[in-house]
C-alpha cells in the first residue's frame, strides 16, 4: 500500500487529479480507460482539476468510460441530491466525456437486484476497472459498504447505518430521516478487483478511519482496510487526517512517498 501524504486538501487533490491524468495518458491499450468514481466533498477538488485540465487540452475524456461507485435507491436523476445529478453537475457536464461512456447504477429501477447485476456485467464487458477513485466515510466505509459488509461483497443492494444517515443529512437539511435508508452500492470486491484503486482520506473527521486502514488489521469493520490486500493501491491524504496515525508510520510514508519526515 502506498500512502502519499500531502500538507492540505489543495495539495491532494492536485495530486490525485494529475495522477489519474498520467493514468489516462499512459493508457496504450486498443479499448477505453475504465475510470471508477465517487461522490462526496472529498473528490469535488479532484473533480475541478480535471475540468480544468480538460479545458486546457492536458487531458481528454473521449476514451474514457466511468462507472460510478453507488446511487441512492429512490431519487430520481432530477433529483438534487441523487448521484446521478451530483456527477453530471460536478463533472461531466464539464468535460469531454461522450455520455453513453457514463455508467451510473439506476437508483429507481424496478428490480433492484437485477440492475446490480447489469452493472457488474457491464464492468466486466470492458474488461474490468483500470483506476478505480474512492473515498471513504467517518466509519471507514468505501463506497456504501457500510462495517461489516464482506470485504468480497459484489454490486448490491446496502442499507445505510444511522450514522452514514446523520451525516449524510447535511445534503438532506440536516434530517437524517429524509436521508434515503438505501442505496446500491458497487462491492468492496469489486473495488478491489480494478487494477488500482486510489483512495482519498482528508481533515481531521477521517483520521480514526485512516488509522484502521492502514495500522489495523484487515476486518470488515472497517472496509477500507481491505485495500492492505490490494497489490496497486493508493491513498492520497492531507495532513489532518494523519492526526490518528504513529508518528513512526507517518515518518515512514514521508519517507519513501514524500519529501520531508518530521
Ligand atoms: C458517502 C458515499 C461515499 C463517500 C462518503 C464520504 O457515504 N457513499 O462514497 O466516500 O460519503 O463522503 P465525504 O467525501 O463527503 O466525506
Amino acid at each position: 500500500m502506498k500512502v502519499v501524504i500531502q500538507k492540505d486538501y489543495e495539495s491532494m487533490c492536485e495530486w490525485a487529479a494529475n495522477h489519474i491524468i498520467d493514468a489516462i495518458k499512459n493508457h496504450k491499450e486498443d479499448r477505453p480507460f475504465v475510470l471508477g468514481l465517487p461522490t462526496g466533498s472529498t473528490p469535488v477538488g479532484v473533480y475541478k482539476n480535471l475540468i480544468k485540465a480538460n479545458r486546457d487540452g492536458k487531458v481528454s475524456f473521449m476514451n474514457v468510460v466511468t462507472f460510478n461507485m453507488d446511487e441512492y435507491v429512490g431519487l430520481p436523476h432530477d433529483h438534487d441530491q441523487s448521484y446521478w445529478y451530483f456527477m453530471h453537475d460536478n463533472f461531466f457536464d464539464h468535460i469531454d466525456i461522450p455520455a453513453e461512456n457514463i455508467n451510473i447504477l439506476n437508483g429507481m429501477a424496478e428490480d433492484l437486484e437485477a440492475e446490480c447485476a447489469r452493472y457488474e456485467d457491464k464492468i466486466a464487458s470492458y474488461g474490468g476497472i483500470d483506476l478505480f477513485m474512492g473515498g471513504c466515510g467517518v466509519d471507514g466505509h468505501i463506497a456504501f459498504n457500510e462495517p461489516y459488509t464482506s470485504l468480497t461483497s459484489r454490486t448490491g443492494v446496502r442499507a445505510l447505518t444511522e450514522d452514514t444517515r446523520i451525516v449524510n443529512s447535511r445534503f438532506f437539511g440536516n434530517d437524517p430521516e429524509a436521508t434515503p435508508p438505501t442505496a446500491l452500492s458497487v462491492g468492496v470486491g469489486t473495488v478491489c478487483d480494478s487494477r488500482e484503486v486510489l483512495l482519498l482520506v482528508n481533515g481531521h473527521n477521517k483520521a480514526r478511519a485512516l488509522a484502521h486502514c492502514i495500522e489495523g488489521g484487515v476486518s470488515s469493520k472497517w472496509t477500507i482496510s481491505a485495500l492492505q490486500l490490494h497489490n496497486n493501491a493508493v491513498i492520497a491524504c492531507d495532513d489532518a487526517a494523519c492526526g490518528e496515525l504513529k508518528l513512526d508510520t507517518y515518518n515512514y510514508f514521508r519517507d519513501i512517498y514524500g519529501e520531508e519526515r518530521l
